[in-house]
């Protein structure tokens, strides 16, 4: 009996490690019995991932937790540039790209993006006395301010001749209060976030484009995306995601 017991609970250990797509994790973090789902996020994106005091918090690192609990798993999460979570994933160096990260036909070539768990939107801000009131009013002449590697930079990046890239979003933001660029375009949620951080700026009405947030997975590791997707679409109908969205985004 007991070492049926026992063959069962390996069993069930070796299960857990593969599910959690990390065979690597479960050592370096001391923990024997459960395996390890790395998330790679960029911390700079309230309210979908960012720093409070030495923890990294929002939507996102709520559901990652939401998904690694389901799934047996431990989570840890990766704080990086934006634009090297793909690379991360692709390379199996991270299980699970978490970051606000838009689902796009380009990206589809590296990564698997699993189901999606929000909408959102690329929005212009601009300063309150900015000649800039309508996405027309931008042209050759206006010098933008994108997050490296967003799809704010990528679309505007086809579209408009002066794109100053910044690391993080909020230093795009920086400089336009400071006077040094003419528009930021970034997504909604954290441009509400950051506009409510820094006087004297607005949101133009109009968005630049409809949007959908999706976690990237590495290309044909079916299990794990669909693992995710069995634990999103059971936090959606639990009525989980709506209370992890409610905590952070206030309906206005
Ligand atoms: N949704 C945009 C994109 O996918 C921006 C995401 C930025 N996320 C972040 N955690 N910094 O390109």
């Amino acid at each position: 009996m007991k070492k049926l017991i026992s063959a069962a609970l390996i069993l069930t250990m070796v299960l857990a490690l593969a599910a959690c797509g990390s065979s690597k994790g479960g050592s370096d973090t001391g923990t024997a019995t459960k395996g390890v789902l790395v998330m790679a996020t960029n911390a700079e994106f309230p309210p979908y991932e960012y720093h409070e005091g030495d923890k990294i918090v929002g939507i996102d690192a709520e559901i990652a937790a939401a998904i690694a609990e389901k799934m047996g798993c431990e989570l840890k999460i990766e704080d990086i540039a934006f634009d090297s979570i793909i690379p991360e994933v692709s390379s199996g160096k991270a299980d699970i790209g978490l970051a606000g990260m838009t689902v796009t036909e380009d990206r589809k070539q590296s990564v698997d993006f699993s189901d999606s768990y929000a909408s959102s939107s690329q929005v212009v801000i601009v300063t309150e006395t900015s000649g800039i009131s309508s996405l027309s009013d931008l042209d050759a002449n206006s010098v933008i301010g994108v997050q490296t590697g967003t799809t704010g930079d990528i679309y505007c990046s086809d579209e408009f001749a002066n794109i100053e890239r910044y690391n993080k979003g909020m230093e795009a933001v920086q400089a336009l209060s400071q006077g040094k660029i003419d528009a930021v375009v970034i997504d909604s949620e954290p441009a509400k976030v950051f506009v409510a951080e820094t006087s004297g700026l607005k949101i133009l009405d109009e968005s630049y484009t409809d949007e959908q947030y999706a976690a990237a997975i590495r290309k044909g590791n079916t299990a794990l995306l669909e693992n995710v997707n069995k634990a999103l679409s059971e936090l959606k109908s639990d009525g989980t995601l709506d209370k992890i969205v409610a905590k952070y985004i206030t309906a206005n």
